[in-house]
């Protein structure tokens, strides 16, 4: 599964051919990457099925909720069933009948009831119409953050594949230099920046085998016998760990606002560095 994270399209083009060598469908999660473009596509477009959070936090929001994409005939009807409590629409060709529901048994899936209300949709499409012109924002004022930061040294921002046409802001992620950090635990650096900008600034994940919920070997379905290929000691994530020791973020609805709302970004990160000195 390719997750776009942190405003980072994934390598797909890498990916893809690792799929089809091995035979292994990709799945895309873009549930902070809605609307970015890669390779003249949009993303969720390049797996056999992308999947987008609408969660109240993401760039396209229901409050709760998602929404699953795919081009496979036999997996939208699968998914369908899956949400409708294994109920798939009417095979028969035509409306149904007032008062008899859209949907019918299917028999052949267990689902469970994961449909969204039609208010929630409503709420999406209307967030859906401006999705486009807000990535769009966000973008030309993270070009000026660029711009602004680039006379600061010592702290960069997070970038994407190469092939991202159109990148998308879900978290701005600031990455200060180790030799800048110094002593210094990057946790304080988010708590002084959150205090500067009244904004909810953190540090990013943890490395995947650092995570307390990662715990493979106090599953039942490890043998003994693969306990040593499952040991997350064993993984050495020296870019995950990097990223970890050197990064904050802070939410995309600061890139929504005008010059002015950038140019604190800039001031606040010019004073952190200041002090970092
Ligand atoms: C990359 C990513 N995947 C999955 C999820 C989970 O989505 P949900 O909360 O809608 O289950 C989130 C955030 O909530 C996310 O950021």
């Amino acid at each position: 599964m390719a997750v776009h994270l942190y405003s980072s399209i994934a390598d797909l083009n890498s990916l893809l051919e690792i799929s089809a060598e091995h035979n292994i469908p990709l799945l895309e999660d873009c549930s902070q990457a809605h609307g970015a473009v890669y390779c003249g596509r949009r993303i969720g477009s390049f797996g056999v099925i992308g999947a987008f959070s609408l969660q109240q936090s993401k760039l396209l929001t229901a409050g709760e909720g998602g929404i699953a994409v795919t081009n496979d005939s036999t997996l939208y009807d699968r998914m369908q069933q899956f949400r409708a409590d294994g109920r798939h629409y009417r095979r028969t060709g035509c409306a149904a009948p007032i008062e008899f529901a859209e949907i019918e048994f299917a028999g052949d899936v267990a689902g469970r009831n994961l449909c969204m209300s039609e208010f929630s949709a409503a709420v999406v499409l209307g967030g859906l119409e401006l999705l486009d012109e807000q990535n769009a924002l966000r973008l030309a004022n993270f070009r000026l953050l660029e711009r602004r930061l680039a006379s600061i040294p010592g702290v960069s921002l997070v970038s994407t594949a190469a092939a991202t046409e159109l990148p998308v802001f879900y978290s701005i992620v600031c990455r200060f230099d180790a030799s800048l950090l110094g002593e210094c635990d990057v946790a304080d650096v988010a708590a002084a920046l959150s205090a500067e900008l009244r904004l909810p600034v953190d540090r990013i994940d943890p490395p995947m085998n650092e995570h307390p919920l990662y715990c493979p070997l106090k599953s039942s379905i490890v043998q003994a016998s693969d306990r040593e290929r499952f040991d997350p000691r064993r993984f050495d994530l020296p870019n995950a760990q990097r990223a970890y020791a050197s990064c904050v973020e802070l939410p995309h609805y600061c890139l929504l606002g005008d010059e002015s709302d950038v140019d604190d970004i800039a001031v606040a990160l010019e004073k952190i560095v200041r002090w970092l000195r």
